[in-house]
């Protein structure tokens, strides 16, 4: 039942692909970890610049592109052979430029999401070799999207990742009114999308559930609903291979079901976070107030008007330890996290013996 996953030119073992989780929650050592133990393991993009050593106060773009090259070099040390991608959001203000990035850093699978990627097979026509994921929330979405690769580019999306507004964690591509009314239906969208690329392109598109999927069952359900695969972010946070800081991991460990909720994000997209400390992280940036430094959104009410926090900011000091003013982002089962544990006790829990054999 559980079949190895093919996305464009790759193929992974195991039909999984590790969420990327920006401002270094994904970075190099879980994106190579995962690659290592036969899943597709991403880099996120965005906000990589801050905490990368490259950066010194007034030359985000160059620390973005430079953070994340050297962050792919990390992975691709980690697991030479494996199929390592990026996440970058379309929203954010250098994207082209970290596609770009990424295809000059050996990324082999680039996903995209916050926004819809509709010119991404033009800025990629260079590397054709490169495999192309959006992600979407909706059948229109994806329907917008292979309407416009397809006439533009002459090409379509070599998966879809379909991420569930309603448990995902980190930006959601959802209005926040229509989040949680028990209206959204994973699977159906799954199949709905699926469908549409059979119907309309006589083509087989593999298409990946995310959001909420933590266990083995939870793994067999997508499968049995009809995704290829899943997409998994949160449950790779409490694993000794995450980039974040131990504190970060320890409020997973920590948080209870009633904790994680939605904000409202500077980027005028609804967030699925921790929501323990949400005074604290406004009255950070009051008390510190700088200004926006890093134009890192191409659309930021903190920028253009100074409303409410800075939210690179913010994830990144949550990254770095400061759980007490900083955003913690997850997904709805995050909860569910009760020790720290390792990529490779997660492959083997997913994937039984088989995955267990091959550590061996
Ligand atoms: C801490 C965190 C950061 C995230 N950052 C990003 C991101 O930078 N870009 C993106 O497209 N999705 C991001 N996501 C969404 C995940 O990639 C993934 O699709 C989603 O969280 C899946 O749900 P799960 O966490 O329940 O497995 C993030 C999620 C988390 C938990």
């Amino acid at each position: 039942m559980i079949k190895p996953l093919k996305i464009g030119k790759y193929e992974v073992k195991y039909p999984l692909i590790q969420g990327g989780m920006g401002v270094r929650i994904s970075g190099g050592s879980l994106a190579g970890h995962v690659a290592k133990c036969g899943g597709v393991g991403l880099v996120a993009a965005a906000g990589i610049a801050l905490n990368s050593g490259f950066y010194k106060g007034d030359n985000y773009v160059q620390a973005d592109l430079d953070g994340f090259k050297a962050e792919l070099e990390k992975a691709y040390g980690i697991a030479p052979d494996g199929v390592i991608g990026v996440n970058v959001m379309v929203a954010l203000s250098d994207y082209e430029l970290l596609v770009e990035a990424a295809i000059e850093g050996g990324a082999k699978v680039i996903v995209c999401g916050a926004g819809l990627p509709l010119t991404l097979p033009g800025i990629t026509a260079h590397a054709p070799d490169v495999a192309l994921v959006p992600i979407v929330s909706s059948a229109r979405a994806a329907h917008l999207i292979a309407k416009k690769w397809e006439k533009g580019y002459g090409r379509l999306p070599d998966a879809v990742v379909v991420e569930d507004p309603d448990t995902a964690g980190g930006h959601l591509g959802e209005k926040l009114e229509n989040i949680g009314t028990g209206e959204y239906d994973q699977y159906a969208t799954v199949r709905e999308v699926k469908e549409f690329f059979r119907a309309e392109y006589g083509r087989d598109i593999p298409v990946i559930a995310a959001g909420g999927i933590w266990d083995r069952a939870d793994l067999l359900q997508a499968l049995a609903e009809g995704a290829d695969g899943v997409q998994m972010a949160s449950r790779f946070v409490p694993t000794v291979e995450c980039d974040a800081s131990p504190e970060f991991k320890q409020a997973y460990l920590d948080c209870c079901r009633e904790d994680i909720g939605l904000i409202m994000s500077p980027a005028g997209l609804p967030g699925r976070a921790i929501l323990r400390n949400q005074e604290s992280i406004v009255l950070y940036d009051e008390m510190n107030a700088t200004g926006c430094t890093t134009a890192c959104l191409k659309k930021c009410s903190y920028r253009e008007s100074g409303e409410r926090f800075c939210i690179v900011k913010a994830l990144d000091r949550a990254q770095r330890g400061d759980v007490e003013t900083g955003l913690v982002f997850c997904g709805s089962n995050a909860w569910k996290a009760d020790r720290l544990t390792s990529v490779r006790e997660i492959f083997d829990e997913l994937f039984g013996s088989m995955a267990a054999e091959e550590a061996a």
